[in-house]
């Protein structure tokens, strides 16, 4: 019986010394630790073992018991080593690596803009107030004194609707209307943002849908030069403080006088150059004195009131104060514009 017990004992140790996985590791342990391995056998069988040799049977079982079961662990503690040193090898993050950025949504050129103006007009004491993109021929031309033929209608090729008396705004100047009327005879200072749509051919200098940020002020000694004073103050904030700006007359039926805001050109200084198309200016805004008959369809007192109005468009300050020359990048949607702002 001893005898088996040596030979058991060697073969179980040459063995282990050949496994090299854990899942072999745990077949040698059921074979060899095992409820039904030759050990346990032997264990359970020693009531059949002469009496004699009893002890020394039972001292011998249980010291190669304690051998193998030190064995497993040592093999055990090795086979886990070997198994984390290779995963620690293959598995190996190199933290130096540049990571992949995340793409990051932003604030639409044109949007930023606008958001520049409003804030500007804000501070200066004008509310926001937005007006209906979907106009009736009533607000967009007639109450802005234009007259169902007059001339000046031609400016703005206009969408009209199934019905010919709705139509998409052509400019934010009807929001002018609608203000008068909900404020009457509350004096006024108001910007009104938002999309305007002409049925026009697009080119690079003209779109079918822009935004526009009309102003409108009406109080009792309000004049020109107010409105002056008050867009010069808009131009240097928005541009710069040594921005140079000229006021040319021109004509709207619903401002009387008229005219035009230029900015001295920032990439030529005045001396001429293709983006001011020689002549030293940009235009960059319309605007003038409410004219009497405007204000008297919005409910106030030409005698006892005046005021001054103006429009302006982002996306062509847009242009100006970042060098885009072409309109149709805004709506165009091509990331490679996007990503710049
Ligand atoms: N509505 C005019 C346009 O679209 C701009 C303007 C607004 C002019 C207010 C004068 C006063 O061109």
């Amino acid at each position: 019986m001893l005898k088996r017990l040596e030979k058991l004992a060697k073969r179980a140790l040459t063995e282990l010394e050949s496994v090299a996985e854990e899942d072999d590791l745990q077949a040698w342990k059921v074979r060899y630790l095992g409820r039904s391995a030759e050990l346990a056998t032997i264990t359970a069988g020693l009531r059949d073992v002469p009496k004699e040799e009893r002890p020394a049977v039972g001292r011998r079982a249980n010291e190669v018991k304690t051998t193998l079961e030190a064995a497993y662990e040592s093999r055990a503690d090795a086979i886990r080593a070997t198994a984390l040193g290779r995963s620690l090898r293959e598995e190996r993050l190199d933290v130096t690596l540049p990571g992949r950025s995340l793409v990051r949504g932003r604030i639409h050129p044109a949007n930023r803009t606008l958001r520049q103006i409003i804030a500007i007009w804000a501070e200066m004491g004008f509310q926001v107030y937005r007006s209906r993109d979907v106009e009736t021929d009533e607000y967009n031309f007639q109450l802005l004194n234009f007259p169902p033929h007059h001339p000046a209608r031609d400016m703005q090729d206009t969408f009209f609707t199934t019905d010919s008396e709705v139509l998409l705004r052509t400019h934010t100047s009807p929001g002018q209307i609608r203000v008068m009327r909900e404020r009457a005879p509350e004096p006024i200072r108001v910007v009104l943002p938002g999309m305007c749509y002409r049925y026009e051919q697009i080119t690079a200098r003209s779109e079918i849908q822009f935004n526009q940020v009309e102003g409108l002020a009406i109080g009792h000694h309000i004049t020109f030069a107010d409105l002056k004073g008050t867009l010069n103050a808009f131009a240097r904030r928005i541009f710069d403080e040594s921005v140079r700006t000229r006021f040319r007359a021109s004509y709207f039926p619903f401002t009387e006088p008229s005219a035009e805001m230029d900015i001295e050109c920032f990439v030529c200084e005045g001396e001429g150059c293709p983006v001011c198309r020689r002549t030293g200016w940009l235009e960059i805004l319309g605007c003038g004195m409410v004219h009497p008959i405007v204000l008297q369809n919005g409910g106030y007192d030409p005698e006892v009131f005046s005021g001054f109005a103006f429009g302006m468009g982002p996306e062509r300050i847009t242009m100006l104060k970042h060098g885009i020359e072409d309109i149709r990048y805004f709506w165009a949607n091509d990331l490679r514009f996007l990503e710049q702002f």
